[in-house]
């Protein structure tokens, strides 16, 4: 529609249509087969505004989408299409890795193929825009929600939200083509920071910090030109978000320039009243349109308080025609006016679902964000049966153990569009597989009622099940049973799916349940133990390091898991992933993260002295640190050389080293930049990571890998809060993870 038009249609809504556009409601208030009131009296939002409300959300699949648009479009007075949003988070149908696990993957070129192949899936399934990417930064293990961010590092979060922002609205913009999804970038902001990792709970930081470290990423996404923002729901400096004028007025749109939607995240609005900030829902709705929020996700707020407000004069015309322009603006962008079932297609969508080219990228990113943590002796890859030479020769016998060894719901909590009974788990994967023998058990549950405070009222509700105690023993001698009778166990533990996601926050890390237990009891029985973890943020693993041979962290791998574990053990593919976030020692060590300020008794690790900033009890670095991961093959990196010693601006300084494939397989190796900036007006962290490049080796190829260093990549927001780089020594060093010590010296002359 052209923008004439779209203007008329605005001034030609009553007060009440345009109310309704800024209103979302669940699907099921909408729902064809007739309304579920009780939702509907909750919020209290009368007839005929329900007959006109702008969007819903999670309401997915062609039919269903077909149905619900119709039946609205015949009721609603103002007729304007009905958008569906959803939470598409890592997949839809087809379940990719989990973002924690993508972020392992250092390539954000596979996020935007990723995002770009869900946004066929959801086009086709009806779904018109995605609450995706998260671009939270993440530091605290106990927050369920790191397995939605691609973790610690802002640079690479920064580079991953602004991939998937573009992978996912892919063709939005040229007309009539009905591709790609609108992309709605959250939770702004700083939700990836609450005190002691519970979720919503209070973030409280100072500006420098939300500028340098958290900010970065959605900047990213709102540059990429993503369609929509999406509030948090916690306070930044005292005043929650989604009432927050500063944070969405001053930033986001003046500052960053964004004019897209801003929706907030669910009943946010009215949690402004709980807050303390609102003393009821009319002044939360006030405070919600002050600070330019358009879309009320699921409260009454703005239905039944709006009107009021604007008649009273609290609000003005202006501001509710400019929230409803927006809305309209985006529509018209996907080309409502024309298709309201834009790419809506049954047909589409059962050709799209397990079509082999999306499997095969499932599988590759799986490979891509797996973590190999140990590999002692070699162990892995695992010959296949009938090979010359090898670990498992022909004739010998796997034991697969383990409550995810045959696990389809291992995907995760927010895979919840994704089909469950298409996942491959890692029994069907060998199964499948032409002589291979291996017998199998689960050995124990994920979960005891000590792991999880509501497991006994899920369990009352029929919600979960779990053993009775003969099952517990019968599985539990099985287990050991065939350890016994096996030359390898593959051993596939984790934590359980309910345990992390929204609301999943832990104060304990371990593995849960009888399973530390179990892997204590096959390790005495087998010589070569393979431990296979999923897991939706950082554990703590130091038995688990201790106990296994090979140990390779898998994360929530998707739809292709099984098969890409399989073929990961098996050679046919090698994991290439490498920590997106610190695994730490102690949960006690938590918040840990690599680029941290540099203190002023900074520990070296080994003096006897307790006046160091250090632990009495545990050491200070993470068991495995960020950038981590072993790879088939090995390699030997030398010293950091420099092209020159001063960097002008406008100008370069080459950052160089050898990297050699000392092992005997090709090999991808994630080469790492890190920068330290010695002196600076405000503290600086020890190091940055500042670029990666992934390299193939042949075995034993060696390669001199280059990083172009500019002053831009040295700017931060100093003590005057502006964002520049300061004259003055900096430090590089190119390494294989974070562990690396910034050695090589340059200096940044004016
Ligand atoms: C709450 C979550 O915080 C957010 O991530 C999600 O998109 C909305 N609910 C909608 O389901």
């Amino acid at each position: 529609m052209k923008e004439e038009k779209l203007r008329e249609l605005l001034d030609s809504l009553s007060m009440t249509e345009k109310i309704g556009q800024l209103i979302q409601v669940p699907g099921n208030m909408l729902n064809a087969d007739g309304q579920e009131l009780g939702v509907r009296d909750e919020l209290g939002i009368g007839d005929e505004l329900l007959r006109n409300v702008g969007s819903t959300l999670n309401v997915v699949g062609a039919d269903q989408v077909r149905r619900v648009q119709e039946e609205y479009l015949r009721r609603s007075s103002a007729k304007i299409p009905l958008l569906f949003m959803a939470d598409i988070i890592y997949g839809f149908r087809t379940v990719w890795p989990i973002p924690l696990a993508l972020g392992c993957s250092f390539e954000p070129s596979l996020l935007r193929r990723l995002c770009a192949a869900t946004a066929q899936e959801s086009t086709a399934g009806g779904v018109h825009v995605t609450f995706s990417p998260m671009g939270d930064l993440v530091r605290d293990a106990r927050w369920g929600r790191c397995l939605e961010s691609t973790g610690e590092d802002p640079n690479r979060n920064a580079a991953y939200v602004k991939a998937c922002v573009e992978g996912f609205q892919e063709g939005l913009a040229e007309e009539g083509a009905g591709k790609g999804i609108a992309s709605c970038v959250k939770h702004f902001a700083a939700y990836g920071a609450p005190e002691g990792g519970r979720d919503y709970n209070t973030v409280d930081m100072s500006e420098r910090r939300l500028r340098q470290d958290y900010l970065p990423a959605y900047r990213a996404g709102v540059e990429a030109g993503c369609e929509m923002v999406m509030t948090s729901f916690n306070t930044v400096d005292g005043v929650p978000a989604t009432g927050n004028r500063w944070l969405m007025q001053d930033v986001l749109r003046k500052e960053w320039g964004f004019t897209g939607v801003l929706i907030t995240d669910y009943a946010a609005i009215a949690e402004l009243v709980t807050h303390g900030v609102a003393k009821d829902q009319k002044e939360a709705a006030r405070l919600a349109m002050e600070a330019g929020v358009d879309i009320d996700m699921c409260t009454g707020c703005y239905a039944n308080h709006l009107e009021a407000l604007i008649r009273e004069g609290a609000l003005t015309q202006e501001q509710l025609d400019a929230a409803v322009w927006r809305v309209l603006s985006l529509k018209n962008r996907l080309g409502l006016f024309e298709d309201p079932f834009r790419g809506a297609d049954a047909a589409a969508e059962n050709r799209l679902y397990q079509n082999e080219s999306f499997l095969a990228l499932a599988r590759e990113a799986a490979a891509k964000c797996s973590v190999l943590l140990e590999n002692k002796g070699e162990l892995l890859p695992l010959r296949e049966a009938g090979e010359a030479e090898g670990t498992q020769a022909k004739g010998e016998r796997i034991a697969l153990i383990g409550p995810f060894a045959d696990r389809k719901e291992a995907l995760g909590m927010w895979a919840i569009h994704g089909d469950r009974k298409g996942v491959v788990t890692i029994r069907e994967a060998f199964a499948e597989t032409p002589g291979l023998d291996f017998c199998w058990t689960e050995g124990c549950e994920t979960l005891l009622p000590e792991d999880y405070t509501d497991l006994p009222v899920l369990a009352e509700r029929g919600e979960r099940v779990c053993w009775s105690e003969e099952k517990r023993k019968e599985e539990w001698a099985r287990a050991l049973e065939i350890a016994e009778n096996a030359d390898v166990a593959v051993v596939a533990l984790g934590e359980d799916e309910i345990q992390g996601g929204e609301g999943g926050s832990r104060t304990k890390l371990t593995l849960p349940g009888d399973q530390l237990r179990l892997l204590r009891e096959v390790r005495k029985r087998v010589s070569r133990l393979i431990v296979v973890l999923f897991a939706g943020r950082p554990l703590e693993l130091r038995e688990v390091k201790e106990l296994a041979d090979a140990l390779l962290l898998v994360w929530y791998p998707g739809t292709e898991g099984g098969r890409a574990i399989r073929d990961m053990l098996f050679g046919k593919s090698e994991p290439e992933g490498r920590l997106s976030m610190s695994l730490p020692e102690s949960v006690g060590q938590l918040p840990l993260y690599y680029n941290a300020f540099s203190t002023g008794r900074p520990y070296d690790g080994k003096t006897a002295n307790r006046f160091f900033s250090r632990y009495t009890d545990c050491p200070n670095a993470p068991l495995y640190p960020f950038g981590y991961g072993l790879s088939y093959h090995s390699a030997a990196y030398g010293p950091t050389h420099l092209d020159g010693r001063i960097l002008k601006r406008g100008g370069t300084v080459t950052v160089w080293a050898e990297v050699t494939n000392t092992g005997s397989r090709d090999g991808v190796e994630t080469v790492q930049l890190y920068l330290r900036d010695v002196t600076g007006s405000v503290v600086r962290p020890v190091k940055e990571l500042a670029d990666v490049r992934k390299v193939f080796l042949k075995a034993g190829e060696t390669r001199r890998v280059e990083f172009a260093v500019t002053e831009e990549m040295l700017r931060f927001y100093g003590r005057d809060l502006q964002y520049r780089s300061e004259p003055g020594l900096f430090r590089a060093a190119i390494g294989a993870d974070s562990s690396v010590v910034p050695d090589a010296e340059f200096e940044l002359e004016d």
